[in-house]
């Protein structure tokens, strides 16, 4: 039985997509991957489908050679892995459409159309030309992670857990377009998250949605766009709580006019 295992550790690959800029969330899941397979590809892609305007992909940081340094320090197990956009986009940057089963119904995908269509086209060709044993996803981006979930059902898509500075900041590519000041306001975002999680069973979800809303939208640098509460599942919004079923609060807010988004897990 363990020689079996053996056997197979030695031949698993462990995938770990990404855009880059690459900072310590990231390397939680290189790292995960590294424990649990023999080796690790790391792809690095900057993927033009999944952006909703010129601006935000025009905008995106890179910062590949400091990435590759990063990863060469992580570990010598890790095949780097940077595509060009025809290896990709063999036929142009056509957006493959998928039945995510209304996963994509609220949340990121009510707000960022066609957002998951083509996060779902590059992890689809990636994972092809990969063919990883076990598939490394955040669950900073719960919804993201979901749906993957759900469209690559041969493969094994395991969730990590998500990676936040001593603030609570989620770790995110797009912080580094943000200030020291606004970094500070960022972290409003995982206390209000941590407020919903502390007062679920005191207020209702109105409420709830109400004190962070205007919380977030009294200071004149933030701008919240949703504050959901949803299963965990369905990753459907709801008002009323079922003890029985688990739940996430999901967050969207522009800090400086930067979009982040995190969530939390209610109980
Ligand atoms: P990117 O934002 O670079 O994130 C790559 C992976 O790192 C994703 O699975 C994301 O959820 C995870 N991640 C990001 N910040 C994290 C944090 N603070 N803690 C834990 N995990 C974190 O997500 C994408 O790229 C793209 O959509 C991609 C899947 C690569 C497809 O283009």
């Amino acid at each position: 039985m363990e020689l079996d295992s053996q056997r197979d550790f030695n031949k698993s690959i462990g995938f770990v997509p990404t855009m880059g800029s690459l900072h310590a969330g990231h390397l939680s899941l290189v790292k995960k991957s590294l424990k649990e397979n023999k080796l690790t590809v790391v792809s690095i892609f900057v993927n033009p489908t999944q952006f909703n305007s010129k601006e935000d992909l025009d905008s995106y940081p890179i910062q590949i050679e400091k990435d590759c340094y990063l990863l060469k320090n992580t570990s010598l197990d890790i095949v780097v892995f940077i595509p060009s956009i025809d290896q990709i986009y063999p036929n142009g940057l056509k957006i493959q459409q998928f039945n995510f089963n209304g996963l994509d119904r609220f949340m990121e995908g009510a707000f960022r159309k066609q957002h998951f269509h083509g996060v779902a086209t590059v992890v689809n060709s990636l994972i092809n030309i990969v063919n990883p044993t076990n598939a490394y996803f955040g669950k900073k981006d719960f919804q993201q992670f979901k749906i993957i979930q759900s469209i690559f059902k041969k493969h094994n898509i395991i969730g990590c857990e998500t990676f936040r500075d001593n603030n609570g900041l989620a770790l995110s590519s797009r912080n580094n377009l943000l200030s020291k000041k606004s970094k500070l306001l960022a972290s409003k975002i995982y206390s209000n998250l941590t407020f919903v999680k502390k007062n679920i069973k005191k207020f209702s979800v109105e409420k709830l949605e109400e004190i962070v809303s205007d919380y977030i939208n009294s200071n004149k640098n933030m701008k919240l766009e949703y504050l959901v509460i949803a299963d965990e599942n369905k990753l459907e919004p709801t008002l009323k709580l079922n003890n029985s079923i688990k739940y996430r609060s999901f967050i969207a807010v522009y800090v400086d006019g930067i979009r982040l988004i995190d969530n939390i897990a209610l109980y």
